[in-house]
C-alpha cells in the first residue's frame, strides 16, 4: 500500500484474528452442510449483514439470541431493513457491496433455511462480539470468511489468503511516516482491505481520525471489493472511500476512473430521488 501525502480498538487484536478464523470455519461448514451450490457471495453477504446489523448493538443485550430466534423469513426481512438503512445513508457502499446482496430477494424455503443456518452458525461462534462498535477495528472478519469460502477444500477449511492482521499492522506502522488529515492511501490489490484496517489503527493510535483521510482500493475480485466496502463501514473509514473493480495494470489511471464512477452514481441517485419525490414515492428507500 502506498500512502501519499486515539484510540485503538478496545479488544485484543491477536484474539480477534483467531476469533475471525473460527467464525470463518463455522460459517463455511454451516453453508456447505447438506451440499448445494457454492455461491460464496451468499454466506459472505450473510456475515456482512450481521456485521452491519451489529455495529451499534450492545453484545450483552441479547442481539445474537434475538436474531437466532427469528424465522428464516424474519431474518430476510431484517437483512433487507439493514441494507435499506445503508442505502439511505451511504448508497455508494451498497453499489460496491451489491455482488454479495443478490440473495436478499430469494426466499425459496430451502435456500432461506440454508441462509439462516449460516447466520446462526456465525452468531453461535460469537460474531456479534467481534463486530460491535470499536471491537470491529481489531480484525478483518470478512477476509478470512471469503478466503475460507474460496478454499479448494471449502468444507474443511483452514485458509486465509490476505495479509495477517499483525503483519499488516507491523508493515503499516513502519511505512506510515508523518500523518495529517486529508492524506490519501492507496492499495491497488486491496483484497478485503486488511492494509486499510491496519493503517486506520495506526492513524487512530496517533490521535487522528481515519474518516478524515481518503482511501483508494482496487482489486480484480468483485467479492473482495464488496467486502472492502462493508469493511469501510465497520472500520469507520469515512465517506472518502473510492473502490474499483478491475486490473490497475490495464488502467494506470484507475483512481480517476473510480472517482468518475462514484460521482456518476451519486448523480444518478440524486436524479432518481428527485423523480421518486415528484411521483410522490418519497418514502421509497433511496
Ligand atoms: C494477497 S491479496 C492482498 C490483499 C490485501 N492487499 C492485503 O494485504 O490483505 C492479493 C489480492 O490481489 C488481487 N489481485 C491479483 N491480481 C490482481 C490484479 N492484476 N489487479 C488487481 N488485483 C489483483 C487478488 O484478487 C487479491 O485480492
Amino acid at each position: 500500500m502506498q500512502h501519499r501525502a486515539g484510540k485503538a480498538g478496545a479488544g485484543d487484536p491477536i484474539n480477534a484474528e483467531c476469533h475471525a478464523l473460527k467464525i470463518a470455519v463455522k460459517v463455511t461448514e454451516a453453508w456447505h452442510k447438506g451440499g448445494g451450490p457454492d455461491w460464496p457471495e451468499v454466506p459472505l453477504g450473510v456475515v456482512a449483514t450481521l456485521a452491519v446489523a451489529s455495529l451499534n448493538a450492545e453484545p450483552t443485550a441479547g442481539f445474537a439470541e434475538w436474531v437466532q430466534a427469528r424465522s428464516p423469513a424474519e431474518f430476510f426481512a431484517l437483512a433487507r431493513l439493514v441494507w435499506r438503512g445503508v442505502l439511505l445513508r451511504q448508497p455508494d457502499v451498497v453499489r460496491m457491496a451489491a455482488p454479495m446482496l443478490g440473495w436478499l430477494g430469494d426466499e425459496d424455503e430451502k435456500f432461506a433455511d440454508r441462509v439462516k443456518r449460516t447466520a446462526d452458525a456465525a452468531l453461535a461462534a460469537g460474531q456479534v462480539e467481534l463486530t460491535t462498535g470499536d471491537r470491529g477495528f481489531d480484525a478483518d472478519l470478512l477476509g478470512p470468511v471469503l478466503g475460507a469460502l474460496r478454499s479448494p477444500a471449502a468444507a474443511q477449511v483452514n485458509a486465509q489468503m490476505y495479509t495477517p492482521g499483525d503483519v499488516a499492522c507491523a508493515l503499516t506502522s513502519v511505512m506510515l511516516g508523518d500523518l495529517r488529515p486529508g492524506q490519501v492511501f492507496c492499495d491497488d490489490t486491496v483484497g478485503t482491505g486488511g492494509l486499510f484496517r491496519a493503517a486506520a489503527q495506526v492513524i487512530r493510535g496517533r490521535g487522528l481520525n481515519p474518516a478524515t483521510m481518503t482511501w483508494y482500493g482496487a482489486d480484480i475480485d468483485e467479492l473482495a471489493v464488496a467486502a472492502a466496502a462493508v469493511n469501510s463501514l465497520i472500520w469507520q473509514l469515512g465517506p472518502n472511500v473510492v473502490l474499483y473493480v478491475g486490473d490497475p495494470l490495464a488502467d494506470a489511471d484507475w483512481s480517476a476512473t473510480a472517482d468518475r464512477q462514484k460521482a456518476q452514481f451519486h448523480e444518478q441517485v440524486d436524479v432518481l430521488r428527485r423523480v421518486l419525490a415528484a411521483l410522490e414515492l418519497g418514502n421509497t428507500p433511496i
